[in-house]
């Protein structure tokens, strides 16, 4: 049987009343787009539009193996005829992740976000999707590091023999461009100490160790792309979406739902600059609001049948979050009130790319020797 893929891409394309949220009109014509130029074309098999916040999301499963040009260029012309839309309608940050007007064979480095993985479809095979808002593709580490390495999150590791060999994670340095494989829980260590460091190193992809392809081996996907480095300056928060899959093997839905269960500080929020709380939360309220945040996640829930999607089930959407929810809203509070100071402003490294270089070149010439 053909290998499953799932691709999902992902851009901001502009929003309504701000960064605030993608409009359902936009939505809509991403579905027809796809419907007519994806599924009635036989590229895909089947697609689920979403967002969260200001990002639109286009989820598909076909065929074509990762990095299929077809594909990408299929989401690349949605997000073009978007944000064609949006701006005649003026809308807000129209385009803003269109880096170019060219497409060049995959839309990496062209500013959309992809996270895709190839694989053999099992009897069962539950997929879960998560998507961000208002932070970066390092916010997925802790969750992910919780999921499939930390047996006090997932009771599987120690009682599931499928589970207790653990998990390979591959980690990215984002400025360098280097990838290190390290396994758990052998060199769990040495794993927080990269992971930890958020402003520099993501998880990309995590495997099933073992000598499985691939294809088997896959059990989650982080779209890492920086659009701040693409772009040569900021232009915006790389929100980042995750794919999982879950159970027979892989930690079961719970247990990779229970990884969001702290409601964990990230950066991003307010202008990409500022650290809050990650809140799960249901689609209906995937639109940050307050100081263009807190920070979000939704998680989507499907099954993989045939190469189609069946569902979603929203997965936040249950009130046993409500306990995470309601300490990342007292979170939030404590972290607003530090107003413009370090921790809840991001410090300068992670400054780089905004606007606060040009304030502190303007103060440069004040500056005089000190003794002190
Ligand atoms: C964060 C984000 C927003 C904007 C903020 C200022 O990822 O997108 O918080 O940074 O609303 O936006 P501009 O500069 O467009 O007025
Ligand atoms: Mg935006
Ligand atoms: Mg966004």
């Amino acid at each position: 049987m053909a290998l499953t893929t799932i691709s999902c891409i992902k851009a901001d394309v502009g929003s309504l009343a701000g960064h605030i949220i993608v409009p359902e009109e936009m939505k809509e014509m991403a579905r027809k787009n796809l419907k007519k130029n994806g599924v009635d074309k036989k590229l895909i098999n089947d697609f689920h539009v979403f967002n969260c916040g200001d990002d639109l999301e286009l989820l598909m499963t076909h065929y074509n193996g990762n990095n299929y040009e077809k594909i990408h260029k299929l989401a690349w012309d949605t997000f073009m005829m978007c944000a064609d839309w949006a701006k005649k309608n003026k809308l807000y940050g129209a385009g803003q992740d269109l880096l170019t007007d060219a497409f060049s064979g995959n839309v990496k480095g062209l500013g959309p976000g992809v996270a895709e993985m190839t694989i053999k479809e099992r009897k069962s095979d539950p997929l879960l999707v998560f998507a961000c808002d208002k932070t970066e593709p390092s916010a997925f580490n802790l969750p992910l590091f919780r999921i499939f390495a930390d047996p006090f999150n997932t009771a599987g590791l120690v009682i599931d023999p499928n589970t207790t060999m653990g998990f390979s994670f591959e980690v990215l340095d984002v400025y360098k461009h280097q990838k290190i494989a390290l396994k758990t829980p052998e060199e769990m260590y040495e794993l927080l100490a990269l992971i930890g460091t958020t402003s520099t190193y993501a998880i990309k992809r995590v495997f099933k160790k073992g000598n499985l392809p691939p294809e088997e081996a896959i059990a989650a996907e982080v779209c890492t792309e920086k659009l701040s480095m693409a772009a040569g300056k900021y232009v915006g928060k790389d929100d980042p979406v995750c794919l999982v899959r879950s159970q027979s093997g892989f930690p079961a839905t719970g247990e990779v739902l229970e990884g969001f269960a702290l409601g964990h500080l990230v950066s991003g929020w307010m202008r990409g600059s500022h650290r809050g709380p990650l809140m799960p939360v249901s689609q209906h309220d995937a639109t940050p609001t307050r100081f263009d945040g807190p920070p979000r996640v939704v998680g989507l829930g499907f099954q993989i049948v045939n190469g189609k999607l069946y569902g979603p089930r929203d997965l936040f959407d249950d009130v046993s979050f409500d306990i995470t929810r309601k300490r990342c809203l007292k979170v939030m509070e404590y972290m607003r009130a530090h107003g413009p100071f370090e921790p809840h402003r991001v410090d300068e490294k992670e400054l780089e790319y905004t606007t606060l270089p040009d304030v502190l070149k303007k103060l440069q010439p004040r500056f005089s020797k000190s003794s002190d």
